[in-house]
């Protein structure tokens, strides 16, 4: 895989000081409060897993799984459900765990799905975020890095689903792409 990769935005080590960080503010905010994290899957995994581990207050955890139709670099913000959270969340505070902030079009049609469950409230955390592109669509809560405007690959993201298992955040070859 190493052969593909242009450059490296975000090393392990950078990483993993970024999400300790998120996770000692989360810790502190929801204390005495029904936390319960909702990884968006596929690409918040290693965030997720990495995430609750810093996190040193009570939780539970969930996943759920969306698909956008967009291409393969873009999405188109119409959201299908291809699996929804196991229990009844009113009443919890959720935050939900996301790789990558782009347009914001995903996370808005959840956060607006979630919201008609009467939760407690609903936050957002997102490893990373695209601040040229984002529209107004929605915020972060909790954001760890910003990345330029092209496609990020490694920590979970994925290009046509290969290079989530990299430990670090970058770029791939222009040829990659083609
Ligand atoms: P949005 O709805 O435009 O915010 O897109 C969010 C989703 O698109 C993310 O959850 C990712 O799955 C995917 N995505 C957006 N930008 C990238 C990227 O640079 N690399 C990999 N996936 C991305
Ligand atoms: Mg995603």
């Amino acid at each position: 895989m190493m052969q593909d990769i242009k450059a490296v935005f975000y090393s392990q080590e950078q990483i993993q000081e970024k999400v300790q960080e998120l996770g000692n503010q989360i810790s502190e905010d929801y204390k005495g409060k029904k936390l319960m994290l909702v990884g968006v899957l596929k690409g918040s995994v290693l965030f997720m897993a990495d995430l609750m581990r810093s996190i040193t207050i009570p939780c539970e955890i969930d996943f759920m799984s969306v698909s956008s139709y967009g291409d393969d670099t873009s999405s188109s913000g119409r959201v299908r459900i291809l699996k929804d959270l196991d229990k009844d969340i009113a009443g919890y505070d959720l935050i939900i765990v996301e790789d990558i902030l782009d347009s914001g079009k995903t996370l808005s049609y959840l956060k607006n799905l979630l919201l008609t469950r009467n939760p407690a409230s609903i936050s957002i955390c997102t490893l990373l975020e695209k601040p040229e592109r984002k529209s107004s669509a929605i915020n972060a809560d909790y954001s760890g890095f910003d990345v330029p405007n092209e496609f990020v690959v490694g920590y979970g993201l994925d290009y046509a689903q290969k290079y989530r298992n990299l430990p670090f955040i970058g770029v791939l070859k222009e040829e990659i792409y083609k």
